[in-house]
């Protein structure tokens, strides 16, 4: 357990509800779910979700401690990482939600968010729901509370200190560990190159197939980090149906479509009005600006690398107007 958890600050009802399920408070914002739906009230409204699209999003605001800038679980409610605070807000990117004045956030610190969020995604998580697997490989995230997932929902986040198989780091994935080809990827060839390492460099020199690899992920819409240079992070990943959330970008991200197909609804970060819809085809390569925000639909299971610039300076540098929101002037 890290050293900032602060289980003890989560405000959860004594008593579980009819469906079981006990409901939340974190500041002003109240959680509870029934059989199909989550609810979510704050002092000037209050949403409805499926909770299954709830807690796919939820799942991954967790697991990601936040993201970059903005996760927006629908076009109303979400979180806005501010990198040791997180605002939690309803109807704060929703033009109408503004202008009836029916926008509100809190900014609260980040332990107390992250442990209010997983406590909510361990109560409400039924057996036999995986919130990051594609909807064809996981069972229904509905009805009265039955059992739990634990293993599911606490996955440890691959993320590698320099690349995938550098001696001591990430490993490759195998049968034996439990990383199974996924029956979309059964064509992926399973040879890893040859490596001839002058001797005194072995800690050094190392070599994988990331193709092989994506192919064993087990889960979707989940991007984790294989190789790292200074600020420049691969963050591959892959990809079927919806992606979970709508990510709302504080910095530029590049996307390499490394097989098959997505298209992503790309729209104004702050208002949500249209900006583009953009199709991309095995090969192609796009930058998200930094103030948009994009959701991604994947009609067969892709391969997706996003690169990422992990900066801490970016966000502010981007805010005030002293880095452009798009990458590159031609
Ligand atoms: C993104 O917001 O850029 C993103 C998030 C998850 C993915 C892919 C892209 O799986
Ligand atoms: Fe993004």
């Amino acid at each position: 357990m890290s050293v900032d958890t602060t289980p003890e600050l989560v405000v959860r009802s004594p008593e579980t509800n009819a469906q079981g399920y006990h409901e939340f408070s974190l500041g002003e914002f109240r959680f509870k779910r029934d059989e199909f739906f989550a609810y979510i009230n704050w002092p000037t409204g209050a949403h409805i979700m499926s909770v299954d699209a709830f807690l796919r999003a939820l799942q991954r605001d967790v697991a990601w401690d936040f993201f970059y800038g903005i996760v927006n679980f629908d076009g109303v409610f979400g979180t806005m990482n501010h990198y040791g605070t997180v605002d939690i807000f309803a109807g704060r990117y929703n033009d109408a939600y503004r202008k009836a004045e029916l926008d509100y956030y809190e900014n609260v610190e980040t332990p107390l968010i992250r442990e209010t969020f997983k406590s909510i995604l361990g109560d409400w998580t039924n057996e036999g729901f995986d919130p990051f697997a594609s909807p064809h490989e996981t069972g229904p995230a509905f009805g009265i509370k039955h059992g739990a997932n634990t293993a599911a929902i606490t996955r440890r986040r691959v993320a590698a200190r320099r690349m995938v198989n550098v001696p001591g780091d990430e490993e490759l994935r195998t049968d034996d560990s439990g990383h199974r080809v996924n029956r979309m990827f059964a064509y992926v060839p399973q040879d890893e190159p040859d490596i001839e390492v002058e001797p005194g460099f072995e800690s050094e020199v190392a070599a994988f197939s990331l193709f092989a690899y994506l192919s064993r992920s087990q889960v979707t819409w989940n991007p984790s980090v294989v190789s790292v240079c200074k600020d420049s992070l691969f963050c591959p990943t892959t990809e079927e149906y919806i992606l979970p959330i709508i990510h709302g970008n504080d910095r530029v991200e590049w996307f390499v479509q490394l097989s098959d197909e997505i298209t992503w609804e790309v729209e104004d970060r702050d208002a949500g009005g249209v900006r583009a819809r953009v199709t991309m085809k095995a090969g192609d390569v796009c930058a998200m600006p930094a103030d948009i925000r994009h959701q991604g639909y994947s009609p067969k299971r892709s391969m997706l690398l996003v690169w990422e610039n992990g900066s801490a300076d970016l966000p502010d540098l981007i805010a005030s107007g002293q880095t452009p929101t798009y990458p590159i002037e031609f």
